[in-house]
């Protein structure tokens, strides 16, 4: 561990465990004093649990959405907080399998992207909900032909509650806006809606117990064309197992359910800026996809 040479022994250990808890992924303050979630989920009488969950739930966070609050409303009835499920999203999960195979079932009995935000507020199926601060389900116009689908959340999207919102945000919107597109024109998801720890790539079993919501949610918001940003979404969405480079620029098919519509990879933004110069490429990619908005491909 690194230690700063030139100050006080205290200091220098205290700014030591903010290195190890920052290495750690413990990257941003929540509260004032430490507050201990998994004894409130404990401590919460029975009659509040729903009907349904037959073991101890999954502690949940107060603050994801779908809790309520007018401070976080945004103008957008989909942007705003998730109303009340239908039925009982909790799940009582024994196994990656079985919330998979809950996911699977919450998924499909959602009617409207509202529902479906909804469930997955209340969804306890999925670990990494424990660890985030907000369910991170969409941002931009539902009504778009066009969608694009990331990886996951990243600590600015984490506490913001919205994807894409911090530097690779940035930069996506940026290219967007190359070729005359902004949020108001597309609509934007990622495979898991929750921020792993630390930034950390989802694992298999997170990316397998997401995946219904997020084939439901392209199902539900019905573009023309799905874009998947970077070789996650991709390797996900379209089962395919070669990496970005070869399958950037391509299209494939995909079945959301309702129809088949056209799918498209192209390099995640945050991969450009590490590597700048395949900026090159993702243009190439953008100048495609305007040339199929445009139906000229
Ligand atoms: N990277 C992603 O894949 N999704 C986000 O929302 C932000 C960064």
């Amino acid at each position: 561990m690194r230690l700063m040479p030139d100050i006080a022994p205290d200091r220098a250990a205290l700014l030591a465990l903010l290195e190890f808890h920052v290495a750690a992924g413990v990257d941003c303050a929540l509260d004032e004093i430490p507050h201990d979630r998994f004894a409130d989920d404990a401590a919460r009488p029975a009659a509040e649990a729903p009907a349904g969950a037959s073991v101890a739930p999954m502690p949940g966070r107060p603050a994801a959405a779908g809790s309520g609050s007018a401070a976080t409303a945004q103008s957008h009835p989909l942007l705003q907080r998730a109303p009340e499920p239908r039925t009982p999203a909790r799940v009582a999960v024994a196994s990656p399998e079985e919330a998979a195979s809950a996911a699977r079932d919450q998924a499909r009995s959602a009617r409207s992207l509202e529902e479906l935000a909804a469930l997955l507020a209340s969804f306890e199926g999925c670990g990494l909900r424990v660890t985030a601060k907000n369910l991170v389900f969409a941002d931009g116009n539902p009504q778009s032909r066009l969608m694009l689908v990331g990886e996951a959340p990243g600590g600015d999207e984490d506490r913001i509650g919205k994807p894409f919102v911090g530097r690779s945000g940035q930069l996506l919107d940026r290219m967007l806006a190359a070729i005359g597109l902004d949020r108001t024109s597309v609509y934007i998801a990622n495979i898991v809606p929750w921020r792993p720890p630390g930034n950390r790539t989802p694992t298999p079993q997170e990316v397998a117990i997401c995946r219904p919501f997020i084939e439901k949610q392209i199902e539900l918001a019905d573009p023309d064309i799905l874009v998947c940003l970077g070789g996650p979404s991709a390797q996900t969405l379209l089962s395919i197992k070669e990496g970005i480079l070869k399958t950037r620029g391509r299209w494939f098919p995909y079945q959301t359910g309702r129809r088949e519509i056209r799918a498209f990879a192209t390099l995640h933004p945050a991969y450009l800026l590490r590597q700048p110069l395949q900026k090159r490429l993702a243009w190439r990619d953008f100048r495609a996809l305007k040339r199929a908005l445009e139906g000229r491909t």
